[in-house]
């Protein structure tokens, strides 16, 4: 799932390997006594005022209850696909829809209603502006720009097009159990039509790609991503070859091979990863689901996680779990002052995804920290991970291989299947193709791009979830957050000489700390771009994600980095 923002709040969400998010309940009284500061606009049940009371704080206190009760709606929604997704009875769907589509539809007009827009045209003056703190300040953009962008959408279009992501969406259901394309692409061209439309409604300066793009990240446009993509394609695609044609090859013999692994002890590892990560059981906890993402009610104070498993390969509930718990540790770590602020939640798609693959790849994939993870793993399974050495379980979890699907793709080849994404969504968007013939287009990429074709359309045009609902905008996120990953962990070496030493011994706390206190504290108060300057000195660089890659497959597969 993802964020729900004011123009997408309407829209089903995808649900693969993605943050759940929405927002915040929990009363006032609680909050206090748990610690969160006081005297504050947080928790006045009986205000004392010194002095008379302005009107700019009469209307920002109007305004935090405003917003503190959209995020309750947000978080009640959150806990309806929560639920959905991990404990709700079969036959409960139609209740279940009714519920959301309430909740959803109830956010919509509170976000869009009068009395909000009237508080935040006062606040947004200048002369009133300038009088409120910085959190205040944040608010008032934040609940500005997402109050705004509801209100150029009409509610016969919102209606229209959740009518047609849900038509899409069981289409999409029906094509893959066919394995036809056709079934599903009259509700596809309409679900593109009104992604045009709502370029158009949202307004662009450029590309209307760029309209739809902010819905996930704000600010980000074709032009700027464009010229990520040529250069990391430049070098992803020959870096594959090579690795493809090294007879280097990972021993997988403790994968598959009859050998099972049972789920119990999968779920206790998983938990205890996640306890080595920071992650608090106290404001959070993990269950299992068919697709793993993470979802918050009221972060920081209630984050949770779902992971999966398969019986006979370990990667899949590490991997999910230590990515998942990554994106967790972002909205564990927004500060506390931000609670019911509109504002507790990752700033961008990109940059929550960078968090996750900060976890998942540069840490969890790396050498040091399979040093001491190791022997912990053969504890709970010795008789499967006899005789596997750490050279060689790092080798068999970084494998690379070109394969049809994005869910399953390692860090060299994910990239790929995002440009492909990328380039047919802004073909479309732009008219320059058309729906019928993206099997045709879809296959012709994956071969240029990965050297594969697909064998049917279930493992090509129809395997993401996120075009059946009309998410276009969305799959730039996933390479955006690979991109923020390497910049940020580049400098958290920088800045930790024994960070590598430290993960070698176990020790995780102090990188949870270091992001904690760099990116995460600010939540939404800051924008992807200004953290990644602020932290990195630059903003997105995608040479640090290629020293990267190179440095690391470079070494496992003994390959020399071509100079461009
Ligand atoms: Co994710």
């Amino acid at each position: 799932m993802t964020t729900m923002t004011a123009s997408t709040a309407f829209k089903a969400i995808p649900l693969q390997n993605t943050v759940a998010k929405t927002n915040r309940p929990i009363s006032l009284n609680f909050a206090s006594s748990k610690g969160l500061p006081k005297g504050d606009h947080f928790v006045r049940s009986s205000p004392i005022y010194f002095g008379k009371e302005s009107l700019v704080e009469k209307k920002m206190k109007q305004l935090r209850e405003q917003v503190g009760k959209l995020d309750d709606l947000g978080a009640a929604e959150a806990l309806g696909h929560w639920d959905m997704e991990t404990r709700m009875p079969s036959g409960s769907g139609e209740a279940r829809g009714a519920l959301l589509t309430t909740l959803s539809e109830t956010k919509h007009k509170k976000l869009t209603s009068k009395s909000l827009g009237n508080l935040i045209e006062v606040l947004q003056k200048k002369e009133n502006f300038q009088q409120l703190s910085p959190i205040d300040q944040a608010i008032v953009k934040e609940v500005g720009r997402n109050h705004t962008k509801a209100k150029k959408l009409p509610s016969n279009f919102v209606t229209e097009y959740s009518k047609t992501a849900t038509e899409g969406h069981e289409a999409w259901v029906k094509a893959r159990e066919a394995n036809d394309f056709e079934i599903f692409a009259p509700s596809l061209e309409k679900l593109v039509a009104l992604n045009r439309q709502e370029a158009k409604l949202l307004g662009y300066q450029e590309h209307p790609y760029d309209a739809l793009l902010d819905n996930f990240e704000e600010g980000m446009t074709v032009a700027q991503l464009d010229p990520i993509f040529d250069a990391l394609r430049k070098e992803i695609v020959p870096l594959l070859k090579a690795i493809v044609d090294s007879p280097i090859k990972p021993n997988t013999n403790f994968i598959g091979n009859g050998k099972k692994y049972g789920q119990k002890s999968q779920f206790r590892f998983s938990e205890y990863l996640l306890k080595k990560m920071g992650f608090d059981f106290k404001r959070g906890r993990m269950d299992v689901a068919i697709h793993p993402f993470t979802t918050s009610f009221g972060a920081p104070l209630d984050v949770r996680i779902t992971t999966r498993f398969k019986p006979d390969d370990l990667r899949e509930s590490i991997g999910s779990t230590v990515h998942e718990g990554g994106h967790a540790l972002y909205e564990q770590g927004v500060s506390p002052k931000l609670f019911r602020t509109g504002l507790a939640e990752g700033t961008s798609m990109g940059m929550h995804e960078s968090q996750s693959r900060l976890w998942e790849n540069q840490v969890a994939q790396s050498k040091p920290f399979w040093e001491h993870f190791l022997p912990q793993l053969k504890k709970r399974f010795p008789k499967q991970l006899d005789g596997v050495s750490v050279e060689q379980f790092y080798g068999v979890i970084n494998d690379v291989k070109p394969s049809f699907i994005r869910t399953d793709a390692d860090e060299v080849t994910y990239n790929l299947h995002i440009m492909l994404r990328y380039e047919i969504e802004k073909e479309l968007i732009e008219g320059r193709i058309e729906v019928k013939d993206l099997p045709k287009i879809w296959n012709k990429k994956m071969e240029e791009y990965l050297g594969v074709t697909p064998d049917s359309d279930l493992n090509g045009v129809l395997q993401d979830v996120h075009w059946s609902s009309g998410s276009f905008g969305y799959f730039p996120t996933y390479a955006l957050g690979n991109l923020y990953a390497a910049q940020i962990f580049n400098t958290a070496k920088k800045e930790m000489p024994e960070l590598e030493s430290q993960i070698e011994t176990g020790k995780l706390l102090p990188l949870k700390q270091w992001l904690n206190k760099n990116i995460h504290d600010v939540g939404k108060m800051e924008t992807a771009e200004t953290i990644a300057k602020r932290v990195t000195g630059e903003t997105l660089n995608p040479t640090y994600f290629m020293d990267y890659l190179w440095q690391k497959y470079g070494e496992l597969y003994n390959l020399k980095r071509p100079s461009l």
